[in-house]
């Protein structure tokens, strides 16, 4: 399928999603949040991509949601425009593959907030961070105000958003909200290497991992633990798990089949 916003590739068994909206800084316009959920079920749907890329084309990486559509909402509009993107960012963290954000450049508001949605972030020694909505008289509407407490703790989230301040990657480094910084011309390397380094294991068992770690974080403990056996338990099902471990046993070379 072709989008207008988006530029879908595929490399063996990596997809790079780039979102191409380059002369408004890649900002979240209606359009383009449609295009996002389209093309997550796209991915969802094909069994050959076992991980995903998430970058920006040019300077930004998404500089936002799209203050020009937003100016003029309403109540009712608002809310909508707030549930349509938490719809969309919330498939994008639940999709059962793992998703690598590859921050290029500016990751402010919606920007931000799309690449907590994502499962690791990596960034460019460029990029810079920041929750800037109470600067333009709103909160931050795709979860930044979840997310953010949840990855850095609630004092940092709490600074980052009251004080709409913008953050370099060396910062963002510092309190948790990237894995890594690296030079600009590294980064879809970098952001590649991990990927490819990801695809190699047995893919249902790193979906599961995800889905495990995702939910796991919103329960207590001790039931926490029960949907880990569960899923444990579910890992016995696949032909991966007996291929992974008769390749170690037998010191044979692993095939995974996604199966
Ligand atoms: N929405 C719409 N257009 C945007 C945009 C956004 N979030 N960010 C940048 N643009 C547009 C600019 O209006 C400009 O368009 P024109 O050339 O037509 O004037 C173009 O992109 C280039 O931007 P600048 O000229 O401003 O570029 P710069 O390098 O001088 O500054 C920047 C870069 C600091 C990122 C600056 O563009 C900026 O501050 N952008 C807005 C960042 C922001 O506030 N984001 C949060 C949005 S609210 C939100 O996201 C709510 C939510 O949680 C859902």
């Amino acid at each position: 399928m072709e989008y207008k916003n988006i530029v879908f590739q595929k490399e063996d068994k990596v997809a790079v999603l780039t979102i191409s909206r380059p002369k408004a800084l890649n900002a979240l316009n209606s359009e383009t949040l449609k295009e996002l959920d389209l093309v997550i079920d796209e991915i969802a749907n094909d069994d050959e991509i076992y991980a995903v890329i998430l970058t920006g084309e040019g300077k930004a990486f998404v500089a936002g949601a799209d203050i020009s559509e937003m100016k003029d909402l309403d109540v009712i509009s608002g809310r909508k425009f707030g549930q349509l993107g938490n719809r969309v960012f919330r498939k994008l963290e639940s999709l059962e593959k793992p998703v690598i954000a590859a921050v290029n450049g500016f990751a402010l508001g919606g920007g931000c907030e799309l690449s907590m949605a994502c499962d690791i972030r990596i960034a460019s020694s460029k990029a810079k961070f920041g929750q800037p909505e109470v600067g333009l008289g709103i909160t931050p509407g795709f979860g930044g105000t979840q997310r953010l407490p949840r990855l850095v703790g609630l004092g940092m989230a709490k600074e980052l958003i009251y004080t709409a301040k913008i953050i370099k990657a060396d910062e963002a480094l510092r309190i948790g909200l990237v894995n890594k910084v690296v030079e600009p011309e590294e980064l879809l390397a970098e952001a590649r290497a991990l990927a490819n380094i990801i695809a190699g294991q047995a893919p249902i068992a790193v979906s599961l991992c995800k889905a495990a770690i995702n939910k796991g974080m919103q329960l207590d403990i001790d039931s926490a633990i029960a949907y880990e056996a569960e899923i444990f338990g579910e890992c016995f099902s696949t032909e991966d798990q007996k291929n992974g471990m008769t390749a170690f046993i037998e010191k044979t070379e692993k095939c995974f089949k996604n199966k």
